[in-house]
């Protein structure tokens, strides 16, 4: 197990107990890299599920609007709730949460709400993850999902945002229903750039969706997937060999195997990190134990995202001022993964020009 993340003895100290808020402010002063400048550093994300963005606050409206039942009497209890054991724990209420999303606008509002955090974050690049099948199995058109959250990015774009969709199979449900959904999507083929794989990830290895990733790479889109997450390094080489993804998502677990580090870092195989995930699923005690800035400096392509914002604590922002104070990251470390973020971005060569003008204008300004 690497670097006290995941299977790290328990000091006993009960931190694994403690809000994770608590477990932030202890940490020390970031000393040479400080928040203001991380506050204005253009940021690419490359990891978050837009499902993982509802606030409890929407996830009331919504039902309110749809009169959709909860199982939670008010938005307190339901935040109260927020107290994982570990992944299945947290994707319990995830897709509960998911439940009262019906109509296209409710998918709009969804991506629209996010997409404004994320400006605020100063994020000029966000390629969202969107879980269809959470969706279609409730009875809600494929066609509702994609034309809701489209006109959303549409939005976006038009105010100066760089955005794309990721369209993500849950591993927890077979291959033939993975390969239904892709079907399903491709009439709106040109909505989405990629397919990634998430959902609970032990047990259900990358190689069982071989066929699915080769389809969708005919189709010419991008490949992702998580791995490495919960699962063992074995599961990142797997979606690197049988799925032959672009990217890993997490990946965090690969630290445990020397030879796959080797691999991923000749390659620079982008690694779409997230810590405050990391912390509130138990892969990691703290985030001072977080093998993140270790990969770094193993030569990993490692980026900083922010997965499921409204459930772990914080979008990407504070994502990245957290971590980098709790690791005393440098802000030469902190350019390097902002640089990170750009090259492992899925965009056309003129917009990666144009994010890295970006950075080095913000790194310039000091
Ligand atoms: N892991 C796997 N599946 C997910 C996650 C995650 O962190 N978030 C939403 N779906
Ligand atoms: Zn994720």
């Amino acid at each position: 197990m690497g670097q006290g993340c995941r299977g790290g003895v328990d000091s006993g100290t009960g931190a694994r107990d403690d809000p994770v808020s608590d477990r932030f402010a202890r940490r020390p002063v970031m000393s040479s890299c400080d928040s203001d400048f991380l506050d204005r550093l253009p940021k690419v994300e490359l990891h978050v599920h837009i499902e993982g963005t509802l606030e409890p606050e929407t996830i009331f409206a919504l039902a309110a609007r749809n009169g959709v039942a909860l199982p939670w009497p008010d938005v307190a209890t339901l935040r109260a709730a927020y107290e994982f054991r570990d992944l299945q724990s947290f994707l319990d209420l995830y897709y509960a949460g998911a439940s009262v999303l019906l109509t296209a606008d409710d998918f709009r509002d969804m991506a629209a709400a996010y997409l404004a955090r994320a400006a605020a974050d100063g994020v000029v690049r966000a390629e969202i993850f969107f879980d269809p099948q959470t969706h279609t199995a409730r009875g809600v058109a494929m066609a509702t999902v994609i034309e809701g959250l489209t006109r959303a990015l549409d939005a976006a774009r038009a105010g100066g945002m760089s955005c794309d969709l990721i369209l993500c199979f849950l591993r927890h449900l077979s291959e033939e229903e993975a390969i239904a959904t892709l079907r399903a999507a491709l009439p709106f083929r040109d909505a989405f750039i990629g397919v990634g794989l998430d959902s609970s990830e032990v047990g259900h290895p990358p190689e069982t969706f071989a066929r699915v990733f080769a389809e969708a790479r005919r189709h010419g889109l991008h490949l992702v997937a998580h791995a490495g997450e919960e699962g063992p390094p074995a599961y990142v080489w797997s979606a690197l060999d049988v799925l032959a993804v672009e990217r890993i998502d997490h990946g965090v677990r690969a630290i445990e195997d020397p030879a796959l580090v080797a691999r991923l870092a000749r390659d620079r195989v982008p690694l779409t990190v997230c810590p405050f995930s990391n912390v509130r699923l138990r892969v990691c005690d703290t985030l001072a134990d977080h093998p993140l800035k270790t990969m770094l400096e193993a030569g990993l392509a490692v980026t900083i995202n922010s997965d499921d914002p409204a459930y772990f604590g914080g979008y990407v922002g504070a994502n990245w001022r957290e971590t980098c104070r709790a690791l005393d990251l440098t802000r030469e470390e902190a350019i390097a993964i902002a640089r990170n973020g750009i090259e492992a971005a899925f965009v056309d060569e003129a917009t990666r020009a144009e994010l890295r003008a970006r950075l080095d204008a913000a790194i310039a300004a000091g």
